[in-house]
């Protein structure tokens, strides 16, 4: 009957994956809407670690059905490691998994694409991770891309060619292009493409509508963050799709008068991999202890996370925009030893001061006002009732409350499943 959007506040890495396995037991079908194998999901249990790029964060748990929705972009090269990866834990996702034939492909080529665009921007890159999800959704909205129903088509090598063809061209124009093997990359992205194919590929849109007529639960799993959105984030240094709510009805055609709950998940502090403006971030040695404490490095590209205290000018925008109903607080127990907690309230901006995102923000003319509130010292990360939470962070939990508005009603205190508190409001 119901669906629910879950989805980062942030610029990404918020701990979606975690969350996502801890409530699949509450749904039918977990189903992705935007991004690609840009994404790393992180999951956690039996002492195990799992990391998913495209494939949704359901697909640890029997009897689920989980969906890869038309919003999202696949690399067939990665899509089959992944593949690969799960078998060992005999998860048989031939039966589970269902794909949209509306879903655009990654081409080798993309991939080269994004890194010529990359090195052509010197300085001012994005700070991509080089997935080519830029140049897929750009063919995607330039209808030219290719999509997963074609595989299946007698004129999917002609396709094949005649977008090959284009990006050469394209790469042509560029100054400098990363050194490339294509024919080796082909040789394994025709493996992956024979391997989509053994896949129910289906028209996903229909398919969820019909089983939420029946009365399924499902739950939309968003990549990314809404800071990372292409229109509401920190444009340029943005990704190249709608990470928000709004995302999941383009993304998986579900209508928006069908969504019950948004949840939104954030950081009790914030990361960004990659370029772009990060108001609150840190260059001291608070900064270092949460990237050491919280072990901030990308799931997908292993580069290092910059660190930041908490901001809440750019937390309620992303709440307003998705229209958040409950709010989700994890990697609380990174925040275990710091004297002092601070909280962003406001940006001053040539002399003027904001509580909402301005037009632009750049890290040079953004000085971020804070409040301080008192720390904790214990460790709570083995904590699983609410009640034993220490007082000062209980404060922080009321006062971050107070000010987005919206009931915090899980804390996750570790990367492990058992390590979420759900609150008595969830
Ligand atoms: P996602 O992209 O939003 O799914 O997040 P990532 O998986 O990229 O990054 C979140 C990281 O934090 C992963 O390594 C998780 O295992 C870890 N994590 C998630 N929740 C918690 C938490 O409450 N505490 C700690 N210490 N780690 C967490
Ligand atoms: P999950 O789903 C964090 C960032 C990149 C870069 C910008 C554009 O794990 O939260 P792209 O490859 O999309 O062209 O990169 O967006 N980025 C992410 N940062 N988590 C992600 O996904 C991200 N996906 C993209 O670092 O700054
Ligand atoms: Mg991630």
């Amino acid at each position: 009957m119901t669906v629910d959007v879950l989805l980062g506040l942030q610029w990404g890495d918020e701990g979606k994956g975690k969350i996502v396995d801890v409530l699949t037991n509450s749904y039918d079908i977990i189903a992705r809407f935007q991004g690609g194998p840009n994404a790393g999901h992180t999951l956690e249990f039996n002492g195990i670690k799992h990391v998913l790029h495209t494939i949704p964060s359901g697909v640890f748990h029997k009897n689920k059905i989980n969906v890869i929705g038309n919003g999202v972009v696949i690399d067939p090269i990665i899509f089959k490691k992944e593949i690969e990866g799960l078998e060992k834990f005999s998860i048989d996702l031939k039966k589970s998994l269902l794909i949209s034939k509306k879903a655009h492909i990654i081409l080798p080529t993309h991939r080269i694409l994004d890194a010529a665009s990359e090195i052509s921007k010197g300085k001012s890159k994005i700070g991509s991770t080089l997935k080519g999800i830029g140049p897929a959704y750009m063919d995607k909205t330039g209808r030219n891309g290719i999509r997963i129903g074609d595989i299946i088509s007698s004129d999917w090598k002609i396709k094949y060619n005649t977008l090959l063809k284009k990006h050469l061209n394209l790469l042509d124009n560029f100054k400098k292009i990363p050194v490339y093997d294509l024919k080796s990359i082909e040789k394994e992205f025709f493996k992956g493409i024979e391997l989509l194919k053994k896949f129910n590929l289906v028209d996903s849109e229909q398919y969820l509508f019909e089983e939420n007529l029946k009365g399924k639960n499902i739950l939309a799993e968003g990549a990314q963050g809404s800071m990372l959105d292409v229109d509401f984030g920190t444009y340029p240094f943005v990704t190249s799709s709608t990470t928000t709510a709004a995302g999941a009805c383009t993304g998986l055609g579900i209508s928006p008068t069908k969504i019950k709950d948004v949840f939104g998940i954030f950081k009790a502090y914030v990361t960004r991999v990659g370029s772009g403006p990060f108001p609150t971030e840190l260059h001291d040695e608070n900064g270092e202890k949460m990237s050491k404490i919280g072990k901030e490095f990308g799931a997908t590209t292993g580069r290092a996370r910059r660190c930041g205290w908490i901001d809440l000018v750019a937390l309620k925008y992303s709440i307003q925009i998705n229209g958040v109903t409950k709010l989700m607080m994890m990697k609380s127990d990174v925040l275990c030893g710091f004297k002092k907690i601070k909280i962003c309230n406001g940006y001053k901006i040539n002399n003027k001061v904001y509580h909402h995102l301005p037009y632009n923000i750049n890290s040079d003319n953004v000085e971020p006002l804070y409040e301080e509130i008192e720390g904790w010292s214990e460790n709570i990360s083995n904590i699983i009732s609410e009640k034993k939470l220490p007082k000062n962070f209980i404060n922080y939990i009321k006062y971050l409350e107070e000010k987005l508005s919206v009931p915090i009603v899980i804390i996750s205190v570790g990367p492990d499943r058992k390590q979420t508190i759900f609150r008595e409001n969830f």
